[in-house]
Parts: structure tokens; sequence; C-alpha cells
């Protein structure tokens, strides 16, 4: 047990953890070099670069002529999935705080580095990418100083494209960062911080064991959600599965038992005995729950049943994903999605599309909503067009994130513009360095929601880093506008917006609708409504649109090709009434200026 090091890196998106983490698997000979970045294995991670699922790989390192066991915990690198973080956090006695040397301390690093200390971890800063010729690692070393109050003398420089600093890094590690504190004697409690799914081998919980030890064969218990199991197999990660007659104290390995869906094991769960169970469970569990939702529906009204067993594949291995049947009088049968956030949406809409070639239409985001009624009575609401009459409804209160972002002096302006715009409050702002800036704001998730990313990024010029935690649900003076096509209205476009926005945005959604959907053989009447009221009107002037008019009656193949291609871009529409909405439309929202 001395000789275990359980750690894990925290850094701001693209400062170099895989990279590193790469690095370190070289030099201990965990593995061989590679041309791929080893601990991304999805993927759709590797396309987009970022960690989405948290793993972890064993090495082995000989140090003072002592052998020691080191576990890397990877981390997922985004905001969506801060809970999982924080449990791998939790199953770790030291971090690295990776900052790259030519951005400087940003948003997340932050807010991993907060999860890190409340977890009382050893903190190992590390300054990367030196060897890039904007490096500021002067700079960079002043915030970091300010930011953990270290000795300079702490920080190590290095370069995880070179691998210098990487021997330094590990002798740290396995220095300064402490053994786990573990009691053999006591009985096993094991901490859930992440699982794998295989389609050979079913559900693979990795875990850490913070007291006893569990062994092959053993029966145990979930004891969140009480069920039991054989553990069938017991074992290490390195770069495969290695499995082991036991898992010690203070270890971090795998535990395969049969299980079949991910909704079954919980990330933060404690795993015991069944015949010597652990008095308490270990703290910090919470029960994920999704915070975004939006309809997701079958362009072609056959592939209800498809969609659904796609859905249902996908729950096997991301247990965050929810899904209910739902119908809208506009888009037909599908259902109502719940996701951890933006990116875990985009994701889960891409492998919809990749993995299962599902064509389907996605709704505008929404967040859940709590609905309090005259009578005192509370509804969780994840559906605009689900709320009840308004005349039923006493207030309705919506979730707040407390947001970090850091950028330049000069974006402050813009930026708290944009954040009061989003019905923001300023909590506080303080320098980081010389001339960039720590602001921190309250906002309604909601807003986050439609496209404060894109905005900020764009004010910013790409020089402000943003992270948030929810925070609390507060009420607020939120109106249900409706969009109605020829008289009726469309549920799917339906959005909660706060009062003092609904009529600008009504006028707004109109424009773009104009301009989104194409003239027909008809003139199609677009409005906005709060409850009876029509706030705002457009109208798409009709049009005989004859493709062949085109083709001077020549080119038979040339017409056929024309025509194809119609049906292609008819296939991206749905019928509403006797209006083709494109799909374009029903996100139409997201992208009002
Ligand atoms: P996420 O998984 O998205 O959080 O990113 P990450 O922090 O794992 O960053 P990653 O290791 O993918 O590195 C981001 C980019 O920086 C890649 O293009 C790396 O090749 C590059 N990079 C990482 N470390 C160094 C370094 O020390 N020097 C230089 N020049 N480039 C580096």
């Amino acid at each position: 047990m001395e000789n275990i090091r359980n750690f894990c890196i925290i850094a701001h998106i693209d400062h170099g953890k895989s990279t590193l983490a790469d690095r370190m698997l070289e030099y201990t000979k965990t593995i061989k070099i590679t041309e791929n970045q080893m601990l991304d294995n999805m993927d759709l991670e590797r396309e987009r670069g970022i960690t989405i699922k948290s793993h972890a790989i064993q090495m082995e390192y000989e140090y003072d002529r002592k052998k020691y066991m080191l576990n890397l915990i990877d981390t997922p690198g985004h905001v969506d999935f801060s809970y999982e973080v924080s449990r791998s956090i939790a199953a770790c006695e030291g971090a690295l705080l990776v900052v790259d040397a030519t951005q400087g301390v940003q948003a997340q690093t932050i807010s991993n580095l907060y999860m890190a200390i409340e977890q009382d971890l050893e903190i190992i800063p590390v300054i990367n990418k030196i060897d890039m010729p904007n490096a500021m690692p002067d700079e960079v070393e002043d915030e970091i100083v300010d930011l953990i109050g270290c000795d300079p003398e702490d920080i190590i420089r290095a370069s995880a494209k070179t691998g210098e600093g990487v021997p330094e890094i590990l002798e740290a590690v396995v220095k300064r960062i402490p053994a786990p504190k573990c009691d053999p004697a006591k009985p096993l409690q094991a901490l859930i911080f992440d699982s794998i799914f295989n389609s050979f081998r079913g559900i693979i919980v990795l875990c850490k064991v913070e007291n006893g030890s569990i062994k092959r064969g053993d029966k145990v218990k979930f004891v969140q959600t009480d069920m039991e199991y054989t553990a069938d197999e017991v074992g290490v990660l390195k770069l495969d599965l290695e499995p082991r007659n036991e898992l010690g104290c203070g270890e971090v390995g795998y535990v395969i038992s049969g299980i079949k869906v991910a909704t079954e094991v919980k990330v933060g769960d404690t795993i015991t005995h069944v015949d010597a169970p652990c008095e308490k469970a270990i703290s910090g569990f919470e029960e994920v729950k999704p915070m975004v939702f939006a309809g997701v529906y079958p362009i072609d009204p056959n592939d209800y049943e498809n969609l659904r067993a796609s859905l249902e594949k996908l729950q096997l291995n991301d247990a965050s994903l929810t899904f209910q049947p739902e119908s809208s009088q506009a888009l037909g049968f599908g259902f109502r999605c719940g996701f951890l956030g933006l990116l875990h949406m985009e994701i889960v809409q891409e492998r919809l599309d990749r993995e299962f070639n599902m064509d389907v239409i996605t709704t505008v985001p929404n967040v859940s909503y709590m609905v309090y009624d005259k009578q005192g009575g509370c509804k969780e609401v994840h559906n605009p067009s689900g709320l009840p009459e308004s005349t039923l409804i006493d207030h309705i209160e919506e979730p707040y994130i407390r947001a970090t972002i850091i950028t330049g002096t000069n974006f402050i302006g813009p930026i708290m513009r944009l954040c009061l715009d989003k019905r923001g409050e300023l909590l506080s702002q303080q320098y980081v360095s010389g001339n960039r800036v720590e602001l921190h704001f309250m906002i309604p998730l909601g807003e986050i929601v439609i496209d404060f990313y894109d905005k900020l990024k764009s004010i910013s010029k790409g020089y402000a880093s943003f992270d948030y935690h929810i925070d609390s649900y507060r009420p607020s003076k939120l109106a249900k506008l409706d969009i109605l096509l020829n008289s009726e209205p469309v549920d799917a476009l339906s959005t909660l917006t706060h009062e003092s926005n609904a009529v600008t945005m009504g006028r707004r959604m109109c424009e773009k609708l104009k301009e989104l959907i194409p003239r027909q053989q008809f003139d199609i009447a677009i409005q906005a409504a709060i409850g009876a009221k029509i706030i705002a009107r457009e109208t798409v002037k009709q049009v005989r649109k004859d493709v062949l008019a085109k083709c001077y009656g020549g080119d038979v193949s040339r017409k056929r090709k024309l025509l194809e291609k119609q049906k292609k871009g008819k296939k991206r529409m749905k019928q509403i009434g006797n209006v083709q909405v494109p799909q374009k439309a029903f996100l139409a929202v997201l992208k009002l200026d």
C-alpha cells in the first residue's frame, strides 16, 4: 500500500492532458511509442480531441530502487461531466495541475482545482508546452503562485511534446503525493468512479478500494442501488484488462459482475461485501440528473421503433442519457431526451447519426422547470408545451448556474453586456494577472443553452474561457411563446422565455422562420403568440416552383439530377399541416441574430 500512488491530471481543454499522459505511459514503458493518444479510446473522442469518458491506467515505476504502482485516473474535460470529474478526483490522493505556458490559467483549470482542493488532494503544478516559441513560463508561474499559494520552486516546467520535465513529474508523484490511507482490516468499501461498456463483457465497473479488499468470486453489494452481484472477475487496468485474484487496499482496478446495462451502475456508489457490509456508503454520492432536454423525432415516422431501439442501445453505455416517449402535434411520435448539457446532447445526436444511421429532427433544447400551481403543488416540466394553463400556474422556477469566465481585460465590457443581456448577475471580479480577469456570474441555465457559447467566443475573439456549475432553482417571470404556421400552433417551436424578452424574441423568431421556410404554392402566415395574443407576424409569399423550367427542355440526365437533388432537399423537410418545414427551422431560435 505504501507503494501505491493514485493521481489525476486536471487541466483546461487543450492544455495537454492527454499528451502528457502518453509521455508518462511511454516513460514507464506501459506503452510503446504511439501515434494516437491512448487514453481517449472512443472514435468520437479522438476526433473532437476531448476526453468524454474517464478511464484509468496503471503504470509501474521504479524510484530509489523501490517499485511503485502509479494509477493515473483520467478525467473528462467538459463541464457537462463535472460530477464524474468530482468522483474521479475523489478516488485520488494527488493531482497534476497542468497549465499551458502560452495560455495561462483558464476557467476550467480553476473549477477543477477547487474540486481537487475540496478533496484534500496534493497538487503538483506543471507548466506545459514550454517548447513553444510563444510560451510565457514566468508569467504563468506568477499566476499559479497567486492561485494556489505555492512556492515557485514547486512548479515543474515541462513539454509533453519533447518529454522534457516528464521524469521530474513522475518523481514528484512518488515523493509528494501520499500513499492512500486505507484500512485492510475494515469491511470493504470501494468507490465506483466510472464504468465502461463492453459488448462482450457487459459493464466493466472501475473502482478504488478505500477499505478492505475485494477478491474474485466475492459476493458484493452496491450500496445505493441495493443490488447484489458476484465479482466474476477483478483486476487492474493496463492497456488491457489484467485479471488478478484480489484488488487490495488502496488499489484502483475493475470489477466485472455480469451487469448488462450502464444504468445499473451509478458513479459515486460504494461496493461492499454482502456478508460483512460496511456501515456507511462513501460520501459524495449524487444521482446525476439531466438538466437539458430536447425532443428527438424520426424524420420518417416509420423509423420510430428503430429510434427507440437506437436510444436503448446508446443508453447501455451512457447512463446519463434519459428518454421518454412523447408526441408532438407537429412532429408526430418521438422521444423527450434528457442530457447532462449541450455537449452531451451534441454527442448523442452525432452518435445517432453515425452509429445508427438515424435521420432525426432535434427540437430546441430547454432546461427543466419547476412549476408551482395555485394549490401549492409542484411539477417538474421538461417541455414548454407540457406547461399547464397559465391561469393555473402560481410561479415557475428555473435552474441558475454559477459561471466562471476568464478573459483579457479588453473584453470585460462586451462580456459584461452579454451576461447582463442573458439575465446574468455579476457576483465578483478579480485579476488573475496584470491583463487578465476572472469574472463570476449567476446566470439562468436556460439562457446558456440557447446561444451563449458562440456569442462569448465571437465577442472575445476566442480569448475567453468559460465553465459553470449548477447552483440552484430560482423563481423567474417566464412566458410561453408559441409559433403558428397558417394559424396552426407548432408545439415543437414553443419556447419559454423571460417576459421582458418575449416580444422581441417572437418578432425575431418570425423573421428567422421567414428566411428558413421555403416558398410554397400558397402563402404561409408565420405568427408568434403569447397565450391568445398575437405579438408578431410575417408572410412567406407563394411561388410556383418548377425546377425543370431551368433546363430548357434539353438533357434528360440533367433533368433527373435536378429532380434527385430536389428529393434530397425534401428529405430534410417535415410536413406540418400543409407546410413543408426544413429541419433548420426547429433550431431557428438558436440563431436569432
Ligand atoms: P482535452 O482532452 O481536450 O482536454 O485536451 P488535452 O488537455 O488532453 O490536450 P491534448 O493533450 O489533446 O493537447 C492539445 C494540443 O496541444 C495537441 O495538439 C497537442 O499535440 C498539443 N500539445 C500538448 N502538449 C504540448 C507541448 O508540450 N508542446 C507543444 N508544442 N504542443 C503540445
